[in-house]
C-alpha cells in the first residue's frame, strides 16, 4: 500500500554560551552538586544571558537544520514550534522565526505541551504531511525556561536549562510498511486533572503575571516512569515491533533516574539510550531535539536506524513518536 511518509531531512541544534554548573548554584542557593547529581544526573546547564529570546535560540537551531539539510528557508511550507517560553504572549514566536528566516509564504504556528511539546510538534507536522497541507516542514523545539524559574526555590531551579533544536521534516512516499524512513508511529495523551503537579502560578488570563514553576516533584516523577513505559509499549505494539527491534531511544531529559527507571521497566539496552541530562539538564521542549541533534552529530544515529523520541510534561502530557531515520 503506498503511502506518505514525513521522513527527517535534516536536524540542527544550539545552546546559549553562558554555562552554569552545580557549584554556580550552589552559591545562589542551598543546594549542592553532590545532590543534584545523586538525585537527577545533572551537572550543568546552558542558560540565556542579556537579551537572548527564545526565538533567537530557535532561529539558530532553525538554520542549523536548514543547512544540515541542504534547504532554504523559500523551501519551507510551514514552521510548527514547541515552546513554553514564548518571546511574547502573542504573536506566536514561529511567526518571530518566520519573519528573521525571510520565510514570506505558509504558515507558522506554536504547540504548547510542556516537555512533551517537540513530540506532539512532530505529531502535528506529521499530520500536515500525510494530508498533503504541506511538503516540507521545520519542526523546532526552542526554550528559555530560566525565565519561569523561581531563582529562590532550590526544588526546581537546579533542575532546568535552555537552548533550541530543529528537524525538517518533508513529505516522502512509502510502501506503508516499517521499512519505510519517517514517521511510522505517533501516539499523544494528556490527563488535565495532574494540572496541580506541574503548573505555572502564572499567566495572562489569570495573574496578569508569568508567573514561576511550580512542581510536587515525587508525583512527577512516580507518574513520569509509569507514562513514559507505557507510552513506548503502545507505539511499538501499534508497529508490530519489540524493543529490541529499536536502535536508539530519544528521551525527554528530565532526570537522568526517570530515564533509568523507564529503561529498567522496558528491559531496554541502556547503551541504546541517548542521555544529555548530565549536560543539558531538562530543556523542556528543546530537550529530545537536542539529544537527537547530538545523537546524529556524533554518527551514533545513521540513515535507516529506528529511532524512537518520547517524552512526558506539565498538563501532564505525553507521547511518542517512532521514526525510521
Ligand atoms: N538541593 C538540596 N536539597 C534539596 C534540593 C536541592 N536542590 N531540592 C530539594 N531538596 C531537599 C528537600 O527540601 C527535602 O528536604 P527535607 O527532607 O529536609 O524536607 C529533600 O531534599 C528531599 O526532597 P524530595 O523532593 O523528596 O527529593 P527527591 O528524592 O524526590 O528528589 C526531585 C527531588 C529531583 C525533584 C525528584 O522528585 C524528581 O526528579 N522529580 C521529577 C521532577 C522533574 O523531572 N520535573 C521536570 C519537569 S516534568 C518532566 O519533565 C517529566
Amino acid at each position: 500500500m503506498s503511502v506518505v511518509r514525513a521522513v527527517v531531512r535534516g536536524c540542527g541544534a544550539y545552546l546559549p554560551d553562558n554555562v552554569v554548573t552545580n557549584a554556580d548554584l550552589a552559591r545562589r542557593v542551598d543546594t549542592s552538586d553532590e545532590w543534584i547529581v545523586s538525585r537527577t544526573g545533572i551537572k550543568q546547564r546552558h542558560l540565556v544571558s542579556g537579551n537572548e529570546k527564545t526565538s533567537d535560540l530557535a532561529l539558530n537551531a532553525a538554520r542549523a537544520a536548514l543547512d544540515d539539510a541542504g534547504l532554504d528557508a523559500g523551501d519551507i511550507d510551514a514552521i510548527v514550534l514547541a515552546t513554553t517560553t514564548p518571546d511574547e504572549t502573542f504573536p506566536a514566536t514561529a511567526t518571530t522565526v518566520q519573519a528573521a528566516l525571510g520565510m514570506t509564504r505558509g504558515f507558522a504556528m506554536d504547540i504548547q505541551a510542556v516537555c512533551s511539546g517537540f513530540i506532539f510538534a512532530m505529531a502535528t507536522a506529521n499530520s500536515y504531511l500525510i494530508t498533503g497541507q504541506a511538503e516540507t516542514i521545520l519542526v523546532i523545539g526552542a526554550e528559555t525556561f530560566s525565565k519561569i524559574l523561581d531563582w529562590e526555590d532550590r526544588t526546581t531551579c537546579v533542575l532546568f536549562g535552555d537552548g533550541a533544536g530543529a528537524v525538517v521534516l518533508q513529505s516522502s512516499p512509502g510502501s506503508g510498511t516499517n521499512a519505510d524512513r519517517g514517521i511510522l508511529v505517533s501516539k499523544l495523551h494528556s490527563d488535565g486533572r495532574l494540572h496541580d503537579a506541574l503548573y505555572v502560578d502564572g499567566g495572562p488570563g489569570s495573574t496578569q503575571t508569568t508567573g514561576f514553576v511550580r512542581m510536587q516533584g515525587r508525583e512527577v516523577f512516580r507518574h513520569a516512569v509509569v507514562n513514559l513505559t507505557e507510552i513506548v509499549r503502545e507505539v511499538l505494539d501499534e508497529a508490530g515491533l519489540g524493543i529490541d527491534d529499536v536502535d536508539w531511544v530519544v528521551p525527554h531529559q528530565a532526570n537522568k533516574r526517570i530515564i533509568d527507571g523507564a529503561t529498567k521497566r522496558l528491559g531496554l539496552d541502556p547503551a541504546k539510550v541517548v542521555i544529555t541530562v548530565d549536560h543539558h539538564a531538562n530543556t523542556s521542549a528543546a530537550s529530545v531535539p537536542l539529544a537527537l541533534a547530538e545523537a546524529v552529530g556524533d554518527g551514533r544515529i545513521k540513515k535507516g536506524d529506528l529511532v524512537l523520541l518520547e517524552a512526558m510534561g506539565g498538563g501532564f502530557t505525553w507521547g511518542a513518536n517512532l521514526v525510521r531515520w
